[in-house]
Order: C-alpha cells, then sequence, then structure tokens
C-alpha cells in the first residue's frame, strides 16, 4: 500500500512537472510547398461554404502575461445543423497550469438560430448582439481571424493570424467520416492551421488576462460537407524529441467508427514536419478502460488511448483532467474536447508533446 502511494505520487510529481512551452509559428499558411498540394478547393473560398454541418473551431494555447498561467481556451461554432433550426457555438477554458484543481474548467454550450447574413460574401459568423463571433479580419477570409465572447462567466477577444503552414487532413484536404455501404461516400472536407500567432485577452473567473503573444498560439480548424459516422475520436498534437522545445512536428489524428460494425475503423494521421514535409500514416488505435462518464449527458470518455504506428512505434495520449465535456442539450452539440499530454514514440523518434482530445458521438448514449 506504502509502496504503491510512492509510485503514484512519484508519476503525479512527473506529470505535473511536464510543463510546454506555447510557441507560436510565425510563416504563412502557404509557407514551404503547400501550394504546389493537390488540395481539391482553394482556402479562402472554403472560409465562406455555409453547408449544413460545416464547423468553425480553434483551440488556443496560450500564456498569461497577468498572472503566468497557461490556458487552453476551445471556441467552436456549427451555426447550421442537419435537422434543427438551429446551430450551436460553444467553449471552454482549462488553467492548464493546475488543471485539477476545483474550478480550473469551465464550459458551455449555446444553441442558438442561425446568425441572419450569416457568411454573407465575407466571412463573418456573428451572433445576435454580438455575443459570439467568428470571423475573418482580412480581406482573403483567412490571413488574420478573430474570434469572441462575451459572457457573466468566460469571455474571451481573440485575434490570430493563419501564419502557420497547413495540413491538409487524408493528403488532399478531405477524408470519409460517415460511410453508407454499396454508394459513393460523400467527403468531409478538411484542413488545420496549426499554430498561428495569436494575441488578445480573456476574462475568467473575475480577472481580466493579457495573452502573451511570445509564448502562446492558435489552432484553426476548417471542416464541412459529408455524412455523420457513429463516432469518432480525433487529436490535434503538437510533438517533438524532448529537446524540441516548439513541439513542431503537427499532427492530426482520426479513428472513426461506422454504425455497421462490420466496417473497419478508419485509424490515420496526418502529419506535418516543420521542414513542411507532409505524410499521412495509417495507425491502430486503442481507447484505455480508464473511462470517465459524464453525469449531464451519460457518454463514456476514456482518458488514456495508445495510437501504434505501423513500425510498431507507440505513443500514448493522457486526457489532463476528466471533465472536460461541452454538454449540449441536443444531439451532436456534445463532445469532449479535452487538453492532453503526449509521450512515447513516432516512426521511431522519441517524442513529447500536448494538444486536443475531441470525442464526438452521433448517436444517443448508451
Ligand atoms: C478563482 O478566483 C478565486 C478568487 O479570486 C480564487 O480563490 C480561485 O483560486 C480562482 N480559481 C481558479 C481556478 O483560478
Ligand atoms: C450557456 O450560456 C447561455 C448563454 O449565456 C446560457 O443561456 C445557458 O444557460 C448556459 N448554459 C449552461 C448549462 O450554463
Ligand atoms: C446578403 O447580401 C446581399 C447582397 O449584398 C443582400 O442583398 C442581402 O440583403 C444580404 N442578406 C442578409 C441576410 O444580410
Ligand atoms: C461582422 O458582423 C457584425 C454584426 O453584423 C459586425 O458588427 C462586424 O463589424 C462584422 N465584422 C467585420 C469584420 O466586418
Ligand atoms: C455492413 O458492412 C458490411 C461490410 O462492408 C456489408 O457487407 C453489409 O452489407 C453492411 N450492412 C449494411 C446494413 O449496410
Ligand atoms: C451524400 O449526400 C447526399 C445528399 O445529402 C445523400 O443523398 C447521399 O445519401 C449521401 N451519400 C451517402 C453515401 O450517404
Ligand atoms: C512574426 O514576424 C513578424 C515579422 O516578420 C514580427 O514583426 C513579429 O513580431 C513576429 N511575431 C512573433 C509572435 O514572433
Ligand atoms: C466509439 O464508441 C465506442 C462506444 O463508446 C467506443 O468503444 C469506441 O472506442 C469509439 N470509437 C472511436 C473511434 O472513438
Amino acid at each position: 500500500m506504502h509502496a504503491l502511494t510512492l509510485v503514484t505520487s512519484a508519476l503525479t510529481l512527473a506529470m505535473s512537472a511536464t510543463a510546454f512551452t506555447f510557441v507560436p509559428e510565425n510563416l504563412t499558411i502557404l509557407a514551404h510547398s503547400e501550394s504546389a498540394l493537390p488540395k481539391i478547393f482553394d482556402i479562402s473560398a472554403s472560409q465562406t461554404i455555409p453547408e449544413s454541418d460545416a464547423s468553425w473551431y480553434s483551440t488556443s494555447y496560450v500564456r498569461s502575461q497577468t498572472n503566468g498561467h497557461q490556458y487552453f481556451i476551445v471556441s467552436h461554432t456549427i451555426p447550421v445543423l442537419p435537422d434543427h433550426g438551429s446551430g450551436f457555438y460553444r467553449s471552454s477554458i482549462l488553467d492548464v497550469t493546475n488543471p485539477t484543481v476545483d474550478g480550473a474548467y469551465w464550459q458551455n454550450v449555446t444553441i442558438a438560430p442561425t446568425p441572419s447574413g450569416y457568411n454573407n460574401g465575407s466571412f463573418n459568423i456573428t451572433y445576435p448582439g454580438g455575443v459570439y463571433a467568428f470571423e475573418s479580419l482580412s480581406e482573403d477570409s483567412v490571413a488574420v481571424l478573430h474570434t469572441k465572447q462575451i459572457d457573466p462567466s468566460l469571455s474571451f477577444d481573440i485575434t490570430f493570424q493563419s501564419s502557420s503552414p497547413l495540413i491538409l487532413n487524408g493528403g488532399l484536404g478531405g477524408l470519409a467520416a460517415g460511410i453508407t455501404n454499396g454508394k459513393m461516400p460523400n467527403i468531409s472536407t478538411e484542413w488545420s492551421m496549426p499554430a498561428g500567432v495569436t494575441w488578445g485577452s480573456f476574462s475568467w473567473n473575475g480577472t481580466n488576462h493579457e495573452i502573451d503573444g511570445a509564448n502562446s498560439f492558435t489552432w484553426y480548424d476548417r471542416q464541412w460537407g459529408g455524412d455523420a459516422p457513429k463516432n469518432w475520436t480525433w487529436f490535434g498534437l503538437h510533438v517533438g524529441p524532448p529537446g524540441d522545445e516548439a513541439k513542431s512536428t503537427k499532427m492530426s489524428f482520426w479513428a472513426i467508427d461506422q454504425a455497421n460494425s462490420s466496417v473497419p475503423r478508419t485509424q490515420f494521421g496526418t502529419i506535418r514536419k516543420a521542414d513542411g514535409i507532409q505524410m499521412v500514416v495509417p495507425a491502430t488505435f486503442s481507447p484505455s478502460d480508464d473511462i470517465w462518464t459524464s453525469p449531464t449527458t451519460g457518454y463514456e470518455y476514456p482518458q488514456q488511448y495508445s495510437v501504434t504506428w505501423p513500425d510498431g512505434s507507440t505513443m500514448e495520449v493522457a486526457s489532463a483532467r476528466q471533465d472536460q465535456e461541452l454538454s449540449g442539450p441536443i444531439l451532436g452539440s456534445s463532445g469532449y474536447e479535452g487538453y492532453g499530454t503526449v509521450s512515447g514514440k513516432f516512426l521511431g523518434e522519441t517524442i513529447t508533446g500536448f494538444g486536443v482530445i475531441e470525442v464526438t458521438h452521433f448517436t444517443a448514449p448508451p
């Protein structure tokens, strides 16, 4: 018993000692050779495609100049949910410096009618009264992006540059999420801008925080189209050898299960290295038995995952706090968006890092 306690506290110490610096990339979205890659859409035009189920999403990894803590802030809107006369906006914050204490996490999902004039010509999704917005501050709809929320618990005003070379998920910027047997799948299109220069402020728990731009960044993710599977797990990760402070290998990892359980799981990572090399790598994804069940929605969320690459090397992804669920009242509005850490190996190289664990179910909980 005593030995076990010792082991546990040693592990806890090791965990809390794993601090990462948040380093932005300061290039352009088409830096390196991405403009030469065979993508199937125009990045600027894609920002205003107003399809049902289209998603605008950011995770900001920021350091507060005010108290020196690091925070993880999620901002996400789907203005038109299929089969609903509405969509949602949702947000969360985690104090990454002290993630497990009471009150270190807050989230909200608001179901709201689609804003009028939504994406009418330029990229601007502003809900009535300006209570929440995702918009572009540049004419190309991409170079400078802005998300804000005005709320008594959490307000934020975050601007970021698309200063990080993009990831074209699946190689082209598309994947089949839902698959109906016997028909060609509709492609879900997705590109990611993993580490843009970020500035602004947020107000939470009674404190106004200024963002330290040199030690903060935002991952922006744009996804639209396609059909819903049964459920998926997605990781947006920043990894690198222990000495790579910027964690400059960017990884978008998908594991997707279909309602038809005879269809094998889709599981692969799209990886973008610092030098611009991009690769699509199959993997085997294994959630652990360490599961947190949401008392609000009933959904189950594993707290740890292994990902094994084709060469047999394995990395572990672990949530930093159990209850990081955005809990919404209608199907498709809830999901796990948890900050987590990474350790292990990727294609033979020892890596550490951090990122987001997203778990989304498109069917009611068991
Ligand atoms: C929230 O604010 C209270 C009062 O200032 C403080 O005691 C508490 O530690 C804060 N909680 C977090 C998670 O920062
Ligand atoms: C989420 O925020 C909205 C808008 O402020 C509010 O009406 C709603 O009650 C909040 N939901 C929860 C569960 O706190
Ligand atoms: C959208 O833009 C068109 C052309 O500029 C304008 O006629 C229309 O009123 C706008 N719609 C909304 C809802 O703002
Ligand atoms: C977006 O729309 C809102 C409300 O319609 C407006 O206040 C805001 O100025 C617009 N943003 C930009 C960048 O034009
Ligand atoms: C489920 O998938 C299997 C394997 O692809 C296929 O043979 C079967 O017809 C599918 N069932 C349905 C109901 O689509
Ligand atoms: C693709 O989308 C169309 C239009 O929404 C739909 O009719 C079709 O069934 C979808 N395809 C599959 C394979 O689900
Ligand atoms: C990014 O680069 C620009 C000019 O190259 C510079 O002015 C700016 O300070 C840099 N920002 C960061 C956060 O490094
Ligand atoms: C899908 O949900 C089932 C049931 O909760 C779970 O066992 C499985 O790991 C999930 N799959 C993915 C890819 O997240």
